[in-house]
């Protein structure tokens, strides 16, 4: 018996597996996480990211224009003695973050989209994403406070986007009344929606000197639950967020396809640090294939349901795309 339908016929050259691929990547949909500091310093964990100074991230913005990305988003990563239990520094006019974002936007104008963290975990002595309370928890209500008045700062500075990733209830909604009231109407607000309590955060602990003592599984969603990824999602929708985002990417695909099939703002997936940790650790042993193994990474990503795709190899993922 002859097989009457051959699938194998569209894959029979490189011409035609071309012609019918479904997924295609482009870097105008690759955003570059750029961590931002006093001084520039490598990042033992994550080998090939550095944390930037204030003139070195100027030249990788201007960097990812020549690529043609989509945009950057900025991590300020203040000094040890600029930390403290508020994470004061979050949102001063002269806060890392701030500074960062207005070097970048003077560098690059609207040539990219400058988008920026919006959360206290950098700049709080305890590394937690909120104010504490009497008890040691995350004070949700008091920090929503902290977050209108930090996006507000980071509007000021230049960012064109801020991104609440504190997974505090109502973050959205309060963080949009602030920059309104403001007179930032025009500033977007990509919410962090489905973001997971993940070991895969290790690296970037790492990579913004991270206090943290303990977890973040009181405001962090956890691995388990998929269902909650949705609500999470709707809810930060009804708040006003121009955009949403599935956090970790590659294990929790199942996560990003339910939400790209409820939403209709763009959909975004954050390849975080363990992941590229993970992939550049085996390509060091010679284990698999680098660039395969990354191309093959974000394309998953990106047929899972992602729109845009923020991950630490944009800058040469977009070079092999040209
Ligand atoms: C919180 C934040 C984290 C990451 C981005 N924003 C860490 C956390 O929740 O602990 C992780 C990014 C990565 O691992 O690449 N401000």
């Amino acid at each position: 018996m002859m097989p009457l339908i051959r699938p194998r016929r569209l894959r029979a050259t490189p011409a035609m597996r071309r012609l019918v691929a479904e997924t295609r990547l482009h870097p105008n949909q690759l955003v570059w996480p750029l961590f931002v500091g006093e001084d520039s310093a490598p990042i033992s964990s994550m080998p090939g990211v550095i944390r930037h100074d204030l003139t070195s991230v100027e030249e990788a913005a201007r960097k990812a224009v020549d690529a043609g990305l989509g945009g950057v988003m900025l991590f300020g990563v203040p000094d040890d003695a600029d930390k403290d239990e508020q994470g004061t520094q979050g949102w001063l006019p002269d806060g890392m973050g701030q500074r960062a974002a207005s070097a970048v936007r003077n560098a690059v104008g609207d040539e990219l989209v400058v988008m920026i963290d919006t959360c206290l975990d950098e700049f709080t002595t305890h590394g937690h994403c909120g104010v504490l309370d009497e008890h040691g928890g995350v004070d949700n209500d008091a920090t929503l406070e902290l977050y209108g008045r930090m996006a507000v700062a980071q509007a000021e500075a230049g960012a064109h986007v801020v991104s609440p990733s504190g997974m505090m209830d109502g973050q959205v909604a309060v963080i949009r009344e602030a920059l309104d009231a403001a007179g930032h109407s025009d500033v977007a607000i990509l919410a962090y929606a489905a973001k997971y309590a993940s070991a895969f955060y290790g690296p970037f602990r790492e990579a913004v000197s991270s206090t943290l003592q303990g977890d973040r599984r009181t405001y962090q969603q956890d691995p388990g639950n998929r269902r909650e990824g949705v609500r999470e999602a709707r809810l930060d929708l009804a708040e006003g967020a121009d955009m949403v985002m599935v956090k970790p990417a590659s294990h929790y695909l199942d996560v990003l396809a339910d939400v790209a099939a409820i939403t209709d703002v763009p959909v975004v997936a954050y390849q975080v640090s363990g992941e590229y940790a993970m992939i550049e650790a085996a390509a060091e042993r010679g284990w698999i294939d680098r660039q395969r193994a990354v191309e093959e990474s974000v394309t998953s990503i990106a047929r899972a349901g992602a729109d845009i795709v923020l991950t630490y190899w944009a800058l040469e993922l977009a070079r092999w795309l040209k």
